[in-house]
């Protein structure tokens, strides 16, 4: 009797444990994997944030028109209103069922008949669907199809890199970022434990790789860009952290260490590591 007490106490507890376990993840809902076909580079144009701008401008015209209370223009509006509604479910097919058909029948209705104040009632009713979407979907397939992809861009690495022990399936972007890494921490530690000689091949190797990724940044920023200010800033740094190892100045090398890494690596990390982390791992889960 006791031993299926504590039996039954100790199932309890870990029901219990794992219902708060459970209240603490955050689960995200993949886009729907035909959602591809509306972006680039799948797609020429980002054709579904396209239809999704024209859905809120032909609202507005509704509304619009419904207070001028001008028949010809509420109806040319509402048929593209409601010719871009259903196409939602033409292009992403499971997604039918988030559409409010019935109630876009109702406006069409109530647009035929120039019955004003319905029109506009029925519309704001209507957007419950646009908004019911957009809180599970919008953020998650923005930073999926929209962020910038680092994961396919091509880098001339030097052979036996500090990043190329790791695992194959590490992009070049991943590969370079472990080696700036390793260099870095590699110039601090011998620094601080007094072997100069080799903090400065780490510094050596740590430049060598710091012109490899400049000349990626061109990929997709243009010349002129916010880009310069973080580069040319970051030259200032650098120049000051190769004096102070060529000095032997353990102090100064890690005061100007410190600061470089604040002016590249973390400004560019704010710019743009979260998102390509978060799009890394929905591509995992959404490929
Ligand atoms: C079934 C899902 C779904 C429905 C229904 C839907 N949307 Fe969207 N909408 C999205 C997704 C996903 C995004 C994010 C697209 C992106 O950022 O690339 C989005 C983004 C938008 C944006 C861009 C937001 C911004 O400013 O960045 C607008 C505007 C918009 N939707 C308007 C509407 C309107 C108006 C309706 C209803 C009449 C609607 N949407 C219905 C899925 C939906
Ligand atoms: C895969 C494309 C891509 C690459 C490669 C890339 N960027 Fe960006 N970067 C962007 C986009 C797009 C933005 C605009 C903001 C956003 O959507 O994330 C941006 C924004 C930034 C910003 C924020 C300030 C601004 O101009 O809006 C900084 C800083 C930045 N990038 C630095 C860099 C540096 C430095 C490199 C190279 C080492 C680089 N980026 C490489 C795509 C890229
Ligand atoms: C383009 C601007 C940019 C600059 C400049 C930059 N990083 Fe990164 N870093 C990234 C991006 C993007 C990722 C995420 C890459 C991915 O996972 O696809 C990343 C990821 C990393 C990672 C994790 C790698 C992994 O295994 O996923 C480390 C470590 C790192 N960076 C170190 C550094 C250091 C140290 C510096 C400065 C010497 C630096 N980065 C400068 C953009 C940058």
């Amino acid at each position: 009797m006791t031993r299926r007490l504590t039996l039954s106490l100790l199932l309890a507890v870990a029901i219990l444990a794992s219902h708060f376990l459970a209240a603490a993840e955050i689960c995200l809902p993949a886009p729907p994997a035909s959602l591809a076909k509306w972006y680039k580079p799948e797609n020429s144009r980002q054709q579904w944030l396209h239809t999704m701008f024209a859905l809120r401008r032909e609202l507005q015209a509704l509304e619009h028109y419904v207070s001028l209370g001008d028949q010809v223009l509420l109806q040319r509006w509402s048929e593209r209103f409601a010719a871009n509604y259903r196409s939602i479910a033409t292009m992403v097919p499971e997604w039918r069922d988030a559409l409010d058909e019935p109630k876009l029948v109702e406006l069409e209705q109530a647009v035929a008949a120039g019955d004003y104040p319905n029109v506009a009632r029925i519309a704001r009713s209507l957007q419950a669907s646009c908004r019911s979407c957009h809180s599970d979907y919008r953020a998650v397939t923005a930073m999926r199809y929209r962020s910038p992809d680092f994961s396919t861009i091509d880098l001339p690495l030097p052979e036996g890199d500090a990043g190329d022990n790791k695992s194959p399936a590490m992009s070049d972007y991943q590969r370079i970022m472990e080696s700036l890494s390793h260099y870095l921490n590699g110039v601090k530690i011998s620094a601080e434990d007094g072997f100069w000689p080799l903090a400065e091949a780490s510094l050596s190797a740590l430049k060598g790789q710091l012109t490899v990724l400049e000349g990626s940044c061109a990929t997709c920023h243009r010349e002129g860009q916010q880009l310069d200010a973080l580069l040319s800033g970051t030259a200032g740094d650098l120049a000051a952290l190769t004096q102070a190892v060529a000095d032997r100045q353990g102090k100064e090398t890690a005061k100007t260490l410190g600061g470089f890494s604040v002016t590249l690596c973390a400004r560019c990390h704010a710019a743009h590591r979260l998102a390509a982390d978060m799009r890394d791992e929905l591509q995992r889960h959404s490929p």
